[in-house]
């Protein structure tokens, strides 16, 4: 067991702090506030070839592994989790599916520039269309229907909650094919956002991840080409669930991001503060605090590297993905509200920072599976094991 990181992987653990400090950190407050998407934050990413770091070069990706994802989403997410969230959708749910399981005609056309995240000097990112207003952990109930039409399939139906929803170009789209084979009985497409029948509705106005674009997308009369299924008939289920595992531990590390993030700006207010004639870091009741935040912070960490390694390694990695993100998730949670406690007032206002990682923290136990999901796919892996 080797815990030191390669060369490599601390140039890019450099690269992404300093993209974090110098590119997210100035406008963060405003554009939460605002909920601007940070599309030269992204565009900037995308430059640095971190919109499809894992992808292979041959597919204009970075080939880089997926450590070095884990590490890259940490340093973002401290500082943005808003541009961390595009680029953790982009990097595993939609370039790593593309890669796994799509053809090569798929892979020239679409995988390729979603990787470079560029295409024509304009942004080019994809996102994942899983939920449904009735479908959200209980994936299997989709509503969305795909029938086929001998060269293209028609599409019909409502998605909700999409991460990239309006910046993306390219839809991964889940949908019924058909409802008798259950889960065997759905597909999974890839839909160009501007075909005809296609409607992005209102940007959803959240708690938290402000920045990043939510939104509902409605699709009526939708024409797919029969090239663009991924994968054999019927295997659309099995598609989103391996693909939501790599997906968890981009999620894992945001919420590791969150938790060190909220971690490290308590510490630093804890030495300048002062109360009771003393920097309050000479109070125990915040010293135990600063205890328990970095034993969770390096707790979570250890588990994003194992999911990661276990993904590099090409060993099963659902189990512990899910772990990660359900620890790293709830962590985020504890510690951001921790840190807003330590803070006293000040970290009731925007200017700390911290009220903010505290409202992005929160996404972190909802979305690409419910901390109850996440404990769902443990239990059953543990009990079937
Ligand atoms: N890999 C491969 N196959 C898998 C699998 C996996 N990880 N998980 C399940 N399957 C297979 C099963 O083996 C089964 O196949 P067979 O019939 O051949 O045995 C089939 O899929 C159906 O599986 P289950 O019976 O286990 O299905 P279920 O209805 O009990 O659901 C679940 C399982 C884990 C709860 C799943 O529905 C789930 O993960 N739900 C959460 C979905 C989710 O994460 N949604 C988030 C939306 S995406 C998002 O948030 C994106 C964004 O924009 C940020």
């Amino acid at each position: 067991m080797d815990f030191n990181l390669t060369e490599e992987q601390l140039m890019i653990q450099a690269a992404a702090r300093d993209f974090a400090k110098n590119s997210c950190l100035p406008g963060v407050i405003e554009r939460d506030e605002k909920q601007s998407f940070p599309k030269e934050q992204i565009m900037q990413l995308a430059e640095l070839g971190f919109m499809g770091m894992m992808v292979s070069p041959n597919y204009g990706g970075a080939g880089m592994d997926t450590i070095s994802y884990v590490l890259a989403m940490e340093e973002i997410s401290k500082i943005d989790a808003s541009v961390s969230v595009c680029m953790s959708v982009n990097n595993s749910l939609v370039c790593w599916g593309l890669e796994t399981f799509g053809t090569e005609a798929q892979k020239q056309k679409y995988l390729t520039p979603l990787a470079k995240g560029i295409k024509d000097n304009d942004l080019y990112i994809g996102a994942f269309l899983l939920s449904e207003p009735e479908a959200g952990s209980d994936a299997t109930s989709q509503q969305t229907t795909a029938e086929d039409k001998g060269d293209y399939y028609l599409l019909n139906g409502t998605k909700n909650w999409i991460t990239n929803g309006s910046s993306a170009s390219v839809y991964l789209v889940i949908a019924q094919t058909d409802p008798a084979k259950g889960s065997k009985g759905i597909n999974a497409f890839i839909v160009e956002k501007n075909s005809p029948g296609v409607t992005v509705g209102a940007k959803e106005n959240k708690l938290g991840i402000r920045g990043s674009d939510t939104h509902s997308i409605m699709f009526n009369d939708v024409k797919v080409p029969k090239e663009n299924r991924i994968g054999e008939d019927g295997f659309g289920f099995k598609f989103a669930m391996k693909t939501l595992a790599g997906g968890r531990i981009g999620i894992a590390a945001q919420a590791l991001g969150i938790a060190s993030g909220a971690y490290e700006l308590a510490l630093g207010y804890s030495k300048q503060r002062k109360a009771f004639g003393k920097e309050i870091m000479h109070h125990q009741a915040i010293q135990f605090k600063l205890a328990d935040m970095v034993t969770k912070v390096e707790a979570a960490r250890l588990l994003c590297f194992k999911a990661a390694a276990d993904k590099d390694e090409h060993k099963d990695y659902g189990f512990s993905s899910s772990m990660a993100k359900v620890y790293a998730s709830e962590a985020a949670m504890w510690i951001s509200t921790e840190a807003v406690q330590v803070h006293g007032g000040y970290g009731f206002v925007k200017e700390y920072h911290v009220e903010r990682l505290m409202r992005d923290a929160k996404i972190t136990q909802i979305y690409e599976g419910t901390s109850e999901i996440q404990r769902i796919v443990i239990s059953r892996h543990i009990l079937t094991n």
